[in-house]
């Protein structure tokens, strides 16, 4: 099979979908790798290491959308990518559909095969491809709210473990998933006041026996979640039903009830987020103000940290494309399926059944 790995164009992305030591693997099984020039650079791998590898480095992404009959990227193709799509091309990749209908438009009307990395989920309801991005994310939300709260960074000035004497910040966590553990755990590690809140009991019984009270868990409401986001210094975005669009459940009058100075941090935000208040922005323009209070809804957060999140990541994907490059796309969906949860379009529709629902249309 001939499989390409596309420069990311996403603004500031730097991650690579495949390294090396993947190149080698697959050409080791008889594939041709072609290997954008310069895909790897940020992420540490220069185009010597691909090429002793195996791969053919190719200068523009003409030659490989247009050669290649799997794609494996990081990020969902944009809008300058659609003139590739045709029916015989596969990509393996994020592609968040719920927040991007033109992407699952071009993709029916095209009838590309796309197998989505978010939504590969094991029989017992876990996501082993968002897992580690959502790890990344969810420690850099912590890192990026507690810089955003400088004041020389729009926030309020607030110190967010204090010191003594003073009153620590108070960090409130909307959804306790990979996301929101991870960014509670950076938070209540700087010794701020740190509550998750998430619908899952089981969630819950599980945060108050692993943190003995470092941090707080609340069952979610509409009623905790107004108590909870209007005392917060800093809160985080981390709801996920899985593949949908997630639920605005921080309501624009919570926002306005925000002290001045305040940070939010929508992690969700590739999934639409979870607070009405909040737009996409990008690496270029993180952040802006509504209700003075900062909002940050970055896409691709773990783009800033391309050495650990290309690492973790292409460690989780790389044996599914493997498979799919020796088994066949096909064959790989029919016998393996955790996989098979990826599939989103096929044949000009889309084939899972929350992007059904969503798209009626493309169903
Ligand atoms: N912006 C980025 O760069 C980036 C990177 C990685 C992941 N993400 C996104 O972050 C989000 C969270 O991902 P995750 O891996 O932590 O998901 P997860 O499935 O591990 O956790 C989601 C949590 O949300 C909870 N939840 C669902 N509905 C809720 C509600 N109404 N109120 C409170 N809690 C609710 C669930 O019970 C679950 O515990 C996803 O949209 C994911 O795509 C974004």
């Amino acid at each position: 099979m001939i499989i390409g790995v596309p420069k990311e164009i996403k603004t500031r992305e730097t991650r690579v979908a495949v390294r090396p030591d993947g190149v080698k693997k697959l050409v080791d099984c008889g594939h041709t790798v072609l290997v954008e020039k310069n895909a790897g650079w940020l992420s540490g791998y220069d185009d010597a290491a691909y090429k002793s590898s195996g791969a053919t480095i190719i200068d523009h992404p003409d030659g490989i959308w247009e050669k290649a009959s799997l794609i494996v990227k990081v990020k969902e193709p944009l809008d300058s990518e659609y003139k590739y799509f045709r029916p015989d091309l596969n990509i393996f990749t994020y592609l968040h559909l719920a927040s991007v209908p033109e992407l699952a438009e071009a993709l029916c009307k095209n009838k590309v095969t796309a197998i989505g990395y978010e939504t590969v989920e094991t029989d017992d309801h876990q996501l082993p491809l968002l897992i580690p991005m959502s790890e990344v994310a969810g420690r850099v939300a912590g890192q990026v709210g507690t810089y955003l709260l400088h004041k020389n960074h729009g926030g309020k000035g607030l110190l967010l473990g204090g010191v003594t004497g003073t009153r620590p910040g108070n960090v409130v966590v909307i959804g306790g998933g990979y996301v929101g553990l991870n960014a509670a755990e950076v938070t209540m590690g700087l010794r701020a006041d740190t509550t998750i809140i998430d619908i899952s009991d089981e969630k819950l019984k599980y945060i108050e026996k692993k943190y003995e009270g470092r941090i707080r868990a609340v069952r979610s409401t509409p009623e905790s979640i107004k108590e909870w986001v209007t005392k917060a210094d800093l809160l985080v975005g981390a709801i996920l039903v899985a593949g949908d669009r997630a639920p605005h459940v921080v309501k624009q009058s919570h926002v306005a009830a925000m002290s001045h100075g305040s940070v939010i941090v929508d992690v969700a935000i590739d999934q639409g987020g979870c607070v009405e208040t909040i737009r996409q922005t990008s690496h270029d323009a993180p952040t802006y103000e509504a209700h003075g209070v900062i909002h940050y809804a970055v896409p691709n957060m773990p783009a800033l940290t391309p050495h650990t999140s290309t690492e973790a990541l292409t460690t989780a994907t790389f044996p599914y494309a493997l498979k799919i490059a020796n088994e066949g796309v096909m064959n790989a969906l029919e016998k393996d399926r955790v996989l098979a949860k990826g599939l989103q379009t096929m044949g000009g529709k889309v084939t899972l059944p929350v992007l059904a629902k969503l798209f009626p249309n493309l169903a």
